[in-house]
């Protein structure tokens, strides 16, 4: 099997499913508990809590464990905009997002919220300026994410950052969840207040994540109950996943250091073959991109045609994000770089991991070529 799928989801590593059988099977007491059983539940949550805050170079009571992603970026958006309601009630993102920001904000504009969506370039970047140009003295919150999840560009969190010092109300959001461990982002130079990770991302496990909260910024909870996460995040911890989660966290980040130049020249070689090939527009920046993601179309093929094809083959790859993949819609990233529906209708996404390496890279494009070449004769009789 060739697994080019990895911005969807990641192998667990090993050592990763040994802590998670471990600290259930060993120290599955309940860290609110009372007794000391639980102590030793909650040592261990402090614990992965401090080294997370470590990895991530920011402080351990600035780290919030929510169940992934998805939670956190809700957690993010609509806990700053109940905090804030009083204040005002503008919100500025990008047509770049993830579902789970543009749904959040959907969500809050239908309870009387007003969002402006910052269109990116046709590199799929957007600008500090444009952003700038959209403040008011109602906007309480900006969400942008670091790495888009389709196309893989950078985002300029550093400069949007530098830019929203002088409007220090304004909150600041960035969903890392497609960049952690692959594209540095130091979250307090980049004045960052808020910042999601999600685990299953960088070979945790699925249904963990961590919310970053600038010290002294307020939100308001969206679990309400029990009171866990200093009253941010009701509910029984998952200590298991949050162990596991911190030693795929210094997992990837070790690897990042060890391995950052080998993703880089597969998916350099991926790029200029692909470039090579008749009928196929790579979408990805060649500049500004994550080491790990390319996009591209082929002309004339249904992305689900091609995803399909190379399946057979046993190399698994993606149509656009893995949670849209399913509708068939076209990517909504490349429409709102302003590439054409029938290009964007056949996009194709393939995401890397430090594991991946040059002979799968090799082996995939021949099956690309192959499979080009036999679609078109299938088309033509
Ligand atoms: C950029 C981005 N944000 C958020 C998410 C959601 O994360 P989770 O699957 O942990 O809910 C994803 C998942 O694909 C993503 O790519």
């Amino acid at each position: 099997m060739i697994y080019f799928d990895n911005s969807a989801t990641t192998k667990p590593y090993k050592e990763v499913l040994e802590s998670f059988i471990k600290v259930s099977s060993e120290y599955f007491g309940n860290p609110s508990s009372l007794h000391g059983f639980g102590g030793k539940a909650e040592r261990l949550l402090m614990q992965a809590r401090e080294q997370i805050a470590h990895l991530l170079n920011v402080k351990h009571n600035e780290v919030y464990f929510t169940s992934g992603g998805t939670e956190s970026n809700n957690l993010a958006i609509k806990g700053t905009a109940l905090m804030h309601r009083k204040r005002g009630r503008h919100i500025i993102t990008t047509g770049l997002e993830h579902a789970s920001v543009k749904e959040a904000m959907d969500q809050l504009k239908e309870l009387g919220c007003s969002i402006s969506i910052i269109a990116p370039d046709k590199n799929g970047i957007v600008h500090a300026e444009d952003i700038e140009k959209e403040i008011t003295p109602e906007t309480i919150l900006v969400s942008v994410m670091h790495v888009n999840n389709e196309i893989g560009s950078i985002q300029p969190i550093k400069e949007i950052g530098e830019m929203l010092k002088k409007h220090s109300r304004v909150v600041f959001h960035v969903d890392n969840v497609q960049g952690i461990g692959k594209v540095p982002l130091d979250l307090y130079q980049a004045s960052v207040d808020l910042c999601t990770i999600s685990a299953h991302k960088f070979h945790g496990l699925k249904g963990n994540g961590v919310l970053f909260i600038r010290d002294g910024l307020r939100l308001s909870p969206l679990l309400s109950g029990g009171n866990q996460e200093w009253k941010m995040r009701s509910g029984t911890e998952n200590v298991a996943g949050i162990v596991a989660m911190a030693k795929a966290l210094r997992l990837t980040i070790n690897n990042m250091e060890r391995r950052l130049s080998q993703i880089l020249s597969i998916k350099r070689y991926i790029f200029e073959e692909m470039n090579k090939i008749e009928g196929i527009t790579v979408h990805t920046p060649e500049k500004n991109s994550a080491p790990h993601i390319v996009n591209f179309s082929i002309e004339g093929f249904k992305a689900e045609v091609f995803v399909h094809a190379l399946g057979e083959r046993g190399i698994y790859i993606s149509t656009t994000s893995a949670c849209s993949s399913k509708k068939a819609a076209a990517s909504s990233t490349l429409m709102a770089m302003g590439i054409p529906e029938k290009d964007a209708k056949s996009a194709v996404r393939i995401s890397l991991s430090y594991d991946n390496t040059m002979e799968e890279a090799e082996v995939f494009i021949e099956a690309v070529k192959e499979n080009v070449i036999r679609l078109r004769e299938v088309m033509k009789s």
